[in-house]
């Protein structure tokens, strides 16, 4: 999920706030132009044995949803998607000539919508990877779905192929809501895509909902977090809506006045946050929550957690390669994005050249301030030296121990030996917290009005 302008990313959804969400460090807004031979090399040069990840980006829905931020285009008819089908599978094979054949440990599909593909597409898609790449020991294999979009064959056809997690579309219950930002799908809907999933063998299920849409109120929050605990996904993702109209025209059709107030939003999320406690969900960094048996939840407690363009994961690889237009690939030299247009992207592929057009190489110093903000996004809490030793770099943390000792003063951190851990009255604050330590960020504001700056957004 992203949009055309390449200042987000793939499978990351516009913010209203311009503070980055840190899926990836340095962020894609410091991307520049990037030969496609460049990453050629990159490819050339991955170590054999160490299994990758892979994302595949379908940028097609059938119908456009309002509030939507992500990278999609409206295609009613089919056509447009067997086209783009074949294309993707040329370039799933021009890139396995140039890697060779790799293990893959995770697979994921994004969009837009990945359940726009009939059952056979999906699994001649599959059939592709499979003989580019060795999947028989990959770990996850995971496929965001529009539940209105799929049915009993495509559910099964989903799992003969190994999917094994798959991510539900819900955002609300409430009709009201789901009229003003055109998404109307009955719970009736939900029901029977769940049995098909259990019935397909597919218990791993993630629902997307999200707070502060047009007419949500605490009372409608409540009723949808409770239909939702129904249905027991063992994770949730509940995410702030995003109103960027400036930058997404369509996001016009919701009336403004319908929009929960800032400080409304906060109260959703903290409801609906208590209620999922409660009931026995992890909270898990800045918007996902996972029961005991997910394994986000057993990777949060091994400290394993990570970040990367789909939130949070389970998923260690040092490799991620991206196909489809926008798709980002994060590789240990460094990143590298297909052209958002998929016209363009299509051309390119077609013609045989490599569709990556932007990216960055990065640096062992680059590297380590991942580390540290992708600790901080994870678990609330970063002990910056340990890290740097760990990568064996040698920096003094002047400017961001300033910083943070200032957070200390204001009640928002708190601080044991060098581990500096945010204070649960500040978590709202988390991104202003984790921009400290971004290289690339402009520092001349000061870190407290930051905070407060991220508060009011
Ligand atoms: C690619 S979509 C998921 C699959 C499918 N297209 C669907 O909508 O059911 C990814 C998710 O991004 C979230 N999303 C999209 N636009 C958003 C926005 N403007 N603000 C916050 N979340 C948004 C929604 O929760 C959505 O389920
Ligand atoms: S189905 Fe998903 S990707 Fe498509 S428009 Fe709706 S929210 Fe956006």
């Amino acid at each position: 999920m992203t949009n055309n302008n390449t200042a987000l990313k793939t499978n990351e959804v516009a913010r209203p706030k311009r503070l980055p969400r840190y899926t990836s460090y340095p962020t894609a807004l410091e991307f520049d132009v990037l030969d496609g031979a460049r990453h050629d090399e990159w490819l050339n040069d991955l170590p054999k044995d160490e299994p990758v990840s892979l994302y595949f980006h379908i940028p097609y829905c059938e119908k456009l949803c309002w509030f939507c931020g992500c990278f999609m285009a409206v295609s009613n008819k089919y056509g447009p998607v067997t086209s783009f089908l074949d294309v993707l599978k040329l370039e799933v094979r021009a890139l396995a000539k140039k890697a060779g054949t790799l293990k893959v440990c995770h697979i994921h599909f994004g969009g837009g919508s990945p359940s726009i593909l009939e059952a056979d597409d999906f699994k001649s898609l599959i059939d592709v990877v499979r003989a580019c790449f060795d999947i028989d020991e990959c770990s996850e294999f995971a496929v965001e779905i529009d539940p209105r979009t799929v049915d009993r064959d495509k559910i099964f056809a989903y799992a003969a192929a190994g999917v094994n997690r798959v991510s539900l579309g819900i955002q609300d219950f409430n009709l009201k809501t789901q009229e003003a930002i055109n998404r109307v799908q009955p719970l009736k809907l939900i029901e029977e895509n769940m049995q098909n999933f259990k019935d397909s063998g597919i218990d791993k299920i993630n629902f997307d909902l999200i707070y502060g849409l047009p007419f949500q109120t605490l009372e409608t929050i409540e009723d949808t977090i409770k239909k939702t605990l129904e249905f027991k996904p063992s994770r949730i993702a509940l995410f702030g809506y995003a109103h960027v109209p400036h930058m997404k025209k369509h996001q016009q059709l919701i009336a403004k006045h319908s929009l929960p107030s800032q400080q409304e939003r906060q109260a959703q999320f903290e409801l609906a946050s208590d209620i999922l406690q409660k009931n026995g969900y992890k909270s898990i960094g800045l918007d996902h929550f996972a029961l005991e048996d997910d394994p986000l939840f057993t990777t949060f407690d091994q400290g394993k957690l990570r970040r990367n363009f789909q939130g949070y994961t389970k998923d260690g690889s040092d490799t991620l390669i991206g196909f489809g237009p926008s798709a980002i690939s994060s590789m240990p030299q460094g990143y590298a994005q297909n052209v958002p247009s998929i016209k363009t992207y299509l051309e390119k592929v077609t013609a045989g050249n490599s569709p990556v057009v932007r990216g960055l190489a990065v640096t062992a110093q680059d590297k380590m301030f991942r580390d540290v903000i992708s600790t901080l996004m994870c678990y609330f809490a970063v002990d910056p030296i340990k890290i740097a030793a760990v990568h064996a770099i040698s920096y003094d943390f002047e400017r961001e121990l300033s910083d943070l000792n200032k957070l200390i003063d204001a009640g928002y951190m708190v601080r044991d030996e060098n581990l500096y851990s945010i204070t649960d009255e500040a978590r709202p604050f988390l991104r202003a917290i984790a921009t400290i330590f971004d290289q690339y960020f402009d520092q001349s504001s000061d870190i407290i009005d930051r905070c407060i700056h991220e508060s009011e957004g």
